[in-house]
């Protein structure tokens, strides 16, 4: 049977550490969320976010904008939000309502307050080894959830399924700056068992439930998922058919407990780390 790799306690030690280091800075670190339109998980996960701000001492401040917020109206704000110097870390929740393109709102967040790392420059950074302000919270909460259960990164065979700019593109970055060897698959990837099966550590970031069952992992294997999504009984599933699976792996996460509070850990830790860097300026 696997061994679990538990997300949620090493995110509240990482918690507790961030608390600590706040208690005492003068200027507490503050976060800006920007939240458009009704979508539900949305609505759930910028509360976890905006609480768990608060708990560590931070200044949260959540905007809420109304689904038909306009273009220019989203602009304004996040331009404001720039020129702020009490906001030291900004964050757009997507998804966005269908009218409004991400791209060109990130594009619009100073890439020294983009939070998620999702500005080009913090990519542009990540891809070239060069210091990127801030890493995507999710993918950086994947590598030190596999560093705590000491997990042979550099020369490992990893397969990562799914390719977005949030999770997959910026986490195939992170593996081959350790030294991994990275196969990144997707929707279209043909005969995806045969090579998810080569895989010592097999990530999945699809939100396609149940897609990953044991004969997609090799005996021994390392798993690790990234999934959200839910059941017909609105229960949070991930992508792994976790029970069969565990009987292979030799770690895995569970979901919900696994790379979620990970992504929230990693958020706080970004927001403390603009705040601490915009000081410098
Ligand atoms: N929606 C779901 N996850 C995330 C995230 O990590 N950042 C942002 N901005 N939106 C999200």
């Amino acid at each position: 049977m696997a061994q679990i790799m538990d997300g949620k306690a090493y995110s509240k030690e990482i918690l507790a550490q961030i608390k600590l280091k706040v208690e005492k800075l003068q200027k507490k670190p503050s976060l800006a969320v920007i939240l458009v339109g009704n979508d539900p998980a949305s609505q759930i996960y910028v509360s976890n976010k905006e609480k768990t701000a608060r708990e560590l001492g931070f200044i949260s401040k959540t905007y809420r904008l109304k689904e038909n917020t306009s273009s220019n109206e989203l602009k304004d704000l996040i331009l404001n939000l720039n020129l702020d110097e009490d906001t030291d870390a900004i964050l757009l929740q997507l998804p966005l309502p269908k009218h409004l393109i991400p791209q060109e709102f990130i594009e619009l967040i100073d890439p020294k307050k983009d939070v998620d790392g999702f500005h080009p420059i913090n990519c542009g950074r990540l891809l070239t080894n060069s210091s990127p302000y801030a890493v995507s919270c999710t993918p950086k909460g994947v590598i030190k959830l596999l560093k705590k259960y000491n997990v042979e990164i550099q020369g490992a065979n990893t397969v990562v399924i799914g390719r977005s700019n949030m999770v997959g593109k910026p986490l195939s970055q992170l593996l081959l700056a350790q030294n991994a060897t990275v196969t990144v698959a997707h929707s279209k990837t043909k005969n995806l068992p045969e090579i998810t099966q080569k895989a010592d550590i097999l990530i999945s970031a699809t939100g396609i439930k149940g897609l990953v069952t044991r004969d997609f992992v090799k005996s021994g294997a390392v798993v690790v998922d990234v999934g959200i999504s839910r059941d017909e009984n609105g229960k949070i599933k991930g992508d792994v058919e976790f029970e069969e699976v565990s009987k292979v792996a030799s770690l895995i996460t569970p979901v919900p407990g696994g790379i979620g509070p990970m992504t929230i850990a990693m958020l706080m830790e970004n927001t403390l780390e603009l705040s601490l860097n915009n000081a410098k300026f």
